[in-house]
């Protein structure tokens, strides 16, 4: 294809809002794929995605759509992952595009993905198409949207294509904007090879696999490149694209997308916004905006069971195969044994990697409270900065000049009715306040620099049930920031839990101490003895609760008199004791090491 007919674009949109529809139907209307398979939405490949309706990996398919002028074109849909964990995957998938169709659901308006993304568009030059969809909804209101984008978006909301993905309406349109308003690539002639990898993933047959976009230069099979970061070289064993079904090609040439296999063993060498070059460049020029994803959240994951040990480690290697995004390391607890301390992008980046060890591996966990990482200037080593991703690695008091905490730019939408209680939740958060905008009467824009430590407790569901779920919510990192923290910790009948002790700032160290001693009390079941919990900041108690011992027998309470309901107790009590873990001699269930993250 010449290059003033290719068109490289993506689809961005707040979760929900029809991407992965939309993305089907322009499959569907160029032929790509039957009506009947695009019901499967071959986009989404995993089955947690399709599971969750969410788009983990980003996939790219091969379009050829003959215009209305005549011509044939090339269109490379880029699919982003659509969730604020995977920002700079989503960026440099972007950075592969010219265009972007940014859709909007009629009935719901402009929410807080809609912007971050369409933010992230604009930074990379990219072309914005305003796309409102789900206009047969009876509930869409066309005009107001419009006016949401002009607003919040800075596109204008009037040059909006107006479509229904569910039922096809306008999706014609779609393709024809896409060739007339995206611009086609531009290429320095004459100039060697450079190309952006914008995603990777590993084959188990052919290693790990990079998809790529082609600014200049061509690359072949059998050509050698090298990956700017590692400074590596390899071989060009095959290339292809998906249409998608996989299809062979020789070369992929200036504005080009696909992927290509080389023989690299894992995804940990194929870094997301890397720079392809010939290895015969003498003066090679990477592309901007290259940062190594790193993770920023952890918490400890151990098995219930010790002797899963082993297999929770080989089941971490083969998800890392595939994402090199997270990080394990070996963690020893006095409280839980030996497990892993792992490392993620965001809280859902963590749920998947969770729920699949689970799911795939067969594996029960004890997950601790997710945490984020600490900077810490010790005292008398003015130059180290010890990095903390364990709250009980945090030096005494006495030992620290200063801590720096994470903060993010969180941006929030919803409705006005809301915004007196959001906004007490998060100064309650200690967010700061940078904007609050109003949409029209209806909705506001609010804009905040948050500690990421008190996002990652349950700022979501918060927000969630506060708003009834119409509040949006995204955000941005920021930076470190000069912070007073403490770590609190936890004592069951004297002896310390160290999966149990967090780090919060010192204003709330009491609150939050006497909380989860409270909810302790709530979770840990009562025992042959008397369990005394106490919370403590270095060796000052400031809450305890104490549980009263067990009494009777439970199974008492059955008289042995009916067998099947005795059976039924004894398997609940069986199923209840999965996610136990004994500390000291007290058995302590899931609920109480992710009890932090209720009390805030
Ligand atoms: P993520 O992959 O989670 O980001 O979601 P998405 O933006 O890809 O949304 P998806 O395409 O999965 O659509 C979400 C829901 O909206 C699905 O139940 C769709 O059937 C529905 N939907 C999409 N487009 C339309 C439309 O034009 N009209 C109506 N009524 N429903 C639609």
């Amino acid at each position: 294809f010449p290059i003033e007919r290719i068109r490289n674009f993506s689809i961005i949109a707040h979760i929900d809002h029809g991407k992965s529809t939309l993305a089907d139907r322009l499959l569907e209307m160029t032929g790509a794929i039957s009506h009947r398979e695009s019901r499967e939405q071959l986009l989404d490949a995993m089955d947690l995605e399709r599971e969750r309706g969410i788009t983990i990996k980003a996939h790219t398919v091969r379009l050829v759509y003959r215009a209305k002028d005549g011509q044939d074109y090339l269109l490379n849909l880029i699919d982003t992952p659509g969730h604020v964990d995977f920002t700079y995957e989503v960026s440099r998938s972007l950075a592969a595009c010219e265009g972007a169709l940014l859709v909007v659901d009629a009935s719901q308006g402009v929410e807080a993905q809609t912007i971050a993304n369409a933010y992230l568009a604009i930074e990379n030059n990219v072309h914005i198409i305003p796309v409102i969809n789900k206009i047969d909804l009876p509930g869409a209101e066309v005009e107001k949207t419009k006016d949401e984008i002009s607003d919040a978006v800075g596109v204008d909301g009037d040059d909006s294509l107006l479509i229904s993905a569910k039922e096809g309406l306008g999706v014609p349109d779609v393709l024809e904007a896409i060739v007339k308003l995206v611009p086609p690539p531009v290429t320095s002639p004459g100039k060697m090879l450079k190309a952006l990898l914008f995603d990777a993933w590993f084959d188990p047959f052919q290693g790990a696999v990079i998809l790529v976009r082609v600014f200049n230069g061509r690359i072949s099979v059998g050509d050698r490149f090298k990956l700017f970061s590692t400074q590596k070289t390899h071989e060009v064993l095959s290339i292809g694209a998906n249409t998608p079904k996989r299809i062979s090609l020789e070369s992929l040439g200036p504005g080009e997308v696909g992927f290509i296999v080389s023989g690299i063993k894992s995804v940990q060498e194929t870094r997301i916004g890397d720079t392809l070059v010939l290895d015969s460049d003498p003066s090679p020029e990477p592309f901007p905006g290259f940062h190594e994803a790193k993770p920023l959240v952890f918490c400890g994951l151990f098995p219930t069971e010790t002797e899963q040990y082993n297999e929770l480690k080989e089941a971490l290697e083969k998800l890392r195969l595939n994402d090199a995004s997270f990080t394990y390391e070996l963690e020893t607890s006095l409280a839980l044994g030996f497990g892993f301390r792992c490392g993620f992008l965001g809280l859902l980046h963590m749920e998947i990697i969770q729920e699949r060890l689970e799911r795939e591996f067969n594996l029960t966990l004890i997950s601790t409270a997710p945490t984020v990482v600490y900077r810490v200037k010790v005292a008398g080593r003015p130059d180290d900065e010890l990095s903390v991703v364990n709250p009980s690695d945090l030096p005494p008091a006495g030992q620290i000049d200063e801590i720096f905490e994470p903060f993010i730019t969180g941006t929030l939408l919803l409705p006005s009715e809301f915004l007196g209680p959001v906004m007490s939740l998060c100064q309650d958060r200690r967010a700061i306040q940078k904007e609050l905008k109003y949409l029209d009467a209806k909705r506001v824009s609010l804009s905040y620099e948050m500690p990421l430590n008190e996002i990652v407790l349950d700022f979501y569901d918060r927000l969630k049930s506060i708003t009834k779920g119409y509040a949006s919510f995204d955000y941005e990192w920021l930076g470190y920031r000069p912070s007073i923290l403490v770590k609190v910790d936890v004592l069951i009948n004297g002896e310390q839990v160290d999966a149990l002790s967090f780090i919060v700032h010192e204003d709330k160290a009491y609150n939050r101490g006497k909380a989860l001693v409270e909810k302790l009390k709530e979770v840990i079941p009562r025992q042959m003895f008397e369990v005394a919990i106490q919370a403590a900041i270095g060796s000052r108690i400031i809450a305890r609760q104490t549980i009263g011992a067990m009494r009777k027998n439970v199974l008492a309470k059955c008289y042995g008199g009916d067998i099947s309901r005795k059976r039924k107790l004894l398997e609940k009590q069986k199923e209840g004791k999965k996610r136990m873990k004994q500390i000291g001699r007290v058995e302590m269930p899931q609920e109480a090491f992710m009890a932090v993250l209720r009390v805030s």
